[in-house]
């Protein structure tokens, strides 16, 4: 048996190696033609008009909203819905904090459902228990790419007056029976973050078909203009530059090919993996009817078959000098956010007096995605990454897990 680094062995890799995305002399030249133009801001420019309208068609869409980041484009989307103070939106307690915290930046409260293994979204089985007189919406989140069961949502959403938000930060270009995310629900929200499939450094997009939420989200994304100096609504500055939006520009005519990339490393690690599945690791199952688009891979360990902690496997693999990460450490409501209960303070939103309800976010909540959090590994499939460095990042998973079974 190979011996890991971090117990003397030879590690994987001789030195560490970072990732980040490298741009085409194309996407240069967008941001260049954006810079030397001196119109680097909504009102003046184009890039961000036509990166709306061209993501807008890409995801299939009848609108588009480009904003200065994904929690942004979430909270547009909240507010775009008429969601506020006393209101409750259901979501899945295995995401990014920013799920949940664009509800709250809203003053509305997140209850959470639990997740299903398969594919760590939110199990729409969780959710019709969660629904009370309050609940206005259902927040989906299409994690690492993999499409949530939109088809069981819609219809949990119908039967109760919901609307469907989904939070597509981690799935441009993900589908589920043939249509793409973002427009399978009332409204989306994309993020461009530096990681994310494709990048605009920060960025994010509201995506929706509905012309008032379209409305709406414009205004709210631009100091609440309806007109030059007319303020109808409270709103924000979440307008995304010039520079940012001829970057996305670019990096949509390769969103595809970004993506074929990430499929393949994924593929890797599927390949290489797969001897450990339904023993040491759990791997993701794709549905026949979904297309993932694999923004990260996520391993489960059974950490009954092991010897060690999930920390113990992260510390090994750093020592193998292979990149590997935990997303998420913690369910959404264990961070001291949610468990302090402090937010705008003096209680609000959670004791706002138009919220009658109480919500719990007690341990043990929601199980399946507690146990997730304690036993994920993440593997990055990142930009800049090739299938040698997927073959030894797993290579690397392989032999800490082998030499510390039971
Ligand atoms: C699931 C999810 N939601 C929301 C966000 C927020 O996006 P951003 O970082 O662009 O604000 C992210 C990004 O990290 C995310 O992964």
């Amino acid at each position: 048996m190979e011996i890991p680094a971090i117990e003397g062995g030879k590690p994987v890799r001789e030195k560490f190696k970072e990732y980040y995305p490298t741009f085409t002399e194309r996407e240069k030249s967008l941001v260049l033609d954006a810079l030397s133009s001196g119109r680097l801001v909504y009102s003046s420019g184009s890039y961000v008009k036509r990166f709306e309208e061209e993501f807008a068609r890409y995801v299939g869409v009848r609108h588009a909203v480009a904003t200065i980041n994904g929690t942004a484009a979430l909270h547009t989307a909240v507010a775009s819905l008429g969601i506020g103070p006393g209101d409750e939106v259901i979501t899945t307690p295995f995401s990014f904090v920013a799920t949940a915290t664009a509800i709250l930046h809203h003053n509305a409260i997140p209850v959470f459902g639990d997740i299903e293994l398969e594919s760590l979204n939110l199990d729409p089985e969780t959710i019709v228990d969660k629904i009370t007189s309050r609940t206005k919406a259902i927040l989906v989140v299409h994690l690492a790419g993999y499409p949530a069961e939109m088809d069981e949502i819609l219809k949990i959403a119908r039967e109760h007056g919901l609307y469907v938000i989904e939070d597509c930060a981690q799935a441009i270009g993900s589908e589920y029976r043939g249509r793409k995310v973002g427009g399978i629900g009332d409204v989306g929200a994309f993020s461009f973050y530096q990681t994310k499939n494709m990048t605009t450094g920060e960025g994010g997009m509201v995506t929706t078909n509905r012309d008032d939420v379209y409305a709406y989200a414009r205004m709210f994304v631009d100091q609440g203009q309806e007109a030059k100096y007319y303020h109808s609504i409270l709103g924000w500055n979440y307008r995304m530059t010039e520079l940012q939006g001829a970057l996305g520009l670019g990096q949509l005519e390769r969103v595809d090919q970004l993506n074929e990339n990430r499929a393949r490393i994924a593929k890797v690690y599927l390949d290489e993996l797969q001897g450990l599945d339904g023993d040491l690791v759990l791997l993701p199952k794709v549905r026949p009817y979904v297309k993932h688009t694999w923004h990260i891979f996520q391993v489960l360990l059974n950490l009954e078959k092991l010897r060690v902690d999930r920390d113990r496997v992260l510390e090994a693999l750093r020592a193998e000098n292979v990149l590997a990460l935990v997303a998420y450490p913690r369910v959404i409501y264990e961070n001291p956010l949610f468990q302090r209960m402090i937010g705008y303070g003096k209680g609000c939103p959670w004791k706002c007096p138009f919220y009658g309800g109480s919500v719990s976010y007690r341990k043990g909540l929601a199980p399946k995605a507690e146990m997730a959090a304690r036993s994920v590994i993440t593997l990055p499939t990142l930009a800049g990454m090739d299938e040698e460095d997927a073959i030894d990042t797993a290579k690397a998973l392989k032999k800490v897990l082998l030499y510390y079974k039971r």
